[in-house]
């Protein structure tokens, strides 16, 4: 390889680590994103000019085809559609990696024929590649149906499917051993296939509040399958940063259930042991204190500590504008206003810090919940705009419920609570919220971006 050539892979290497560095925090992701496309931007260009490529009219229509459906898909998604998208690109991505180990298989195959000798190594990634990347890719579709409510949200269970995936993963297992002792192309094809059935066995069963976990868990596999594609085609850049994504899609899979307070086997198996993990989704009638957007401005107007907790249904009605607003107007009458975060409010991590971000909300008013969840015993008013899950004593109180176990924000333990929703229906677990019944609790029913604006103009009148 010439030296520019390892020059550049490692500029493109550095890059991606920085990147990743950028992409910790909200106040530099957006850089960090970007410092992340010019590095793989520059490792593209450098395997053009490296070597004589064949077909190069068929891959430059084939990265057509892809810039143009990365950029309509990435421009036209909702930010509360972006954790599907993640699964489909990263579904795609270990796709290829699978097909470039099954073609990179074939050539094994013919050189050995030519009396080239390979090494057990090459084949084993390449075994591991196919299998992998294949799960990854049938996985994350499986997923991508789940969020965009292709197919039932709810775990999808049947007689003999432990049985099924437990076969199959010994299949795999064996085929695998396979590939390496007698390496053919039609084994490699089957491995793709089982591996594909393991896929979506893998993650049926898995309710739709838990899909965000498997969808890191994937994308990590997906990581795992890319570095050793790249050890079978030689490419130190691909090892580099399938490492990468391999090593930093582990951990945020392990903060992530750590966050929902499950393991990853009570993820990924927990329907299997026949446990429910999405609730019965009941709309309940019992009476509940609503009041209008006058009442809820004196209750704020009025108090001395004010804390927000944004949630998904914040992103839906797009009111992180009028909430911005809302809280300074409360600090010019010197009111305490900070927001809590949970790690898993809205729909993908770091939701409502983007959707806060992007309202020009400074971050030093944004406080994770272990830093923020003593202080709601000395607050007045909690204003839970869109969240439901998050606040759920359930969480705590209910073993069995689908939530139980995750550490949630203690809003119960504030004065009074004012939840902004439009309906009495549950959030994405399915389970009643019980805080909305306590006497303390004040429901201001509507869209949050109409009611948000109305509270604003009712605060600036008090
Ligand atoms: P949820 O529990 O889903 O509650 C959202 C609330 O927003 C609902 O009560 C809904 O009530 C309300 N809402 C929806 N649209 C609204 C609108 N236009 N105006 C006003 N209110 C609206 O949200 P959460 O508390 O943020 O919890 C997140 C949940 O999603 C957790 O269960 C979490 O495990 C799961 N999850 C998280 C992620 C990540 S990584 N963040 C990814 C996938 C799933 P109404 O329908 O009555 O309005």
């Amino acid at each position: 390889m010439p030296v520019w050539v390892q020059l550049g892979y490692l500029v493109a290497a550095v890059c991606f680590i920085v990147a990743l560095k950028g992409l910790s925090g909200p106040g530099t992701a957006r850089r960090g994103n970007l410092v992340g496309a010019a590095g793989a931007v520059l490792a593209s260009v450098i395997v053009f000019f490296e070597r004589d490529l064949d077909h190069v009219v068929p891959i430059l229509i084939a990265i057509a085809v892809g810039t143009v459906a990365g950029v309509v898909g990435a421009q036209r998604v909702q930010m509360t559609q972006m954790p599907q998208l993640v699964a489909l690109f990263n579904g795609v991505g270990g796709g290829a990696a699978a097909l470039v180990a099954v073609l990179e298989l074939h050539e094994f195959v013919e050189e050995a024929e030519t009396g080239v000798n390979l090494t057990e190594f090459d084949l084993v990634a390449t075994a591991f590649t196919v299998l992998i990347g294949s799960v990854s890719f049938a996985g994350s579709l499986v997923t991508f149906a789940k969020l965009q409510e292709l197919m039932t949200t709810r775990p999808v269970v049947f007689p003999g499917l432990a049985v099924a995936f437990g076969g199959c993963l010994l299949a795999g297992l064996v085929l695998s051993v396979v590939v390496v002792v007698e390496p053919a192309l039609w084994i490699g094809v089957l491995l793709g296939v089982l591996g594909l059935t393991l896929g979506a066995l893998l993650v049926l069963p898995v309710g739709g509040a838990d899909v965000p976990i498997v969808i890191s868990l994937l994308n990590a596999s997906t990581g795992l399958a890319v570095a050793a594609s790249g050890y079978i085609l030689g490419n130190t850049l691909l090892l580099v940063a399938g490492t990468l994504v391999g090593a930093s899609g582990t951990l945020l899979t392990r903060m992530m259930a750590a966050a929902m307070g499950r393991s990853l086997t009570n993820t990924l198996f927990g329907a299997l042991k026949g446990g429910s993990t999405l609730g019965a989704g009941a709309v309940s009638d019992r009476p509940v204190r609503s009041a209008g957007p006058d009442d809820v401005a004196i209750l704020l107007g009025y108090a001395n500590r004010v804390i927000i907790v944004p949630g998904y249904g914040l992103a839906v009605a797009q009111a992180q504008h009028s909430l911005r607003e809302l809280v300074d107007v409360l600090g010019e009458r010197g009111i305490q206003v900070d927001y809590a975060i949970h790690p898993v409010a809205g729909r993908m991590p770091g939701h409502m810090n983007v959707l806060l971000a992007e309202a020009q909300v400074p971050y030093e008013q944004l406080k994770e919940m272990d830093e923020i969840n003593g202080d709601f015993k000395q607050t007045d008013v909690v204003l839970v705009v869109g969240a439901n899950d998050v606040v759920n004593p359930a969480a705590k109180t209910t073993p069995g419920a689908p939530i139980y176990g995750m550490p949630i924000l203690n809003v119960d333990q504030a004065e009074q609570v004012v939840f902004m929703k439009r309906s009495m229906r549950p959030g994405f677990a399915g389970i009643e919220n019980e805080l909305l019944f306590d006497p303390k609790t004040t429901l201001l029913f509507g869209d949050a971006k109409q009611t948000m604006s109305k509270l604003l103009n009712a605060v600036k009148t008090l």
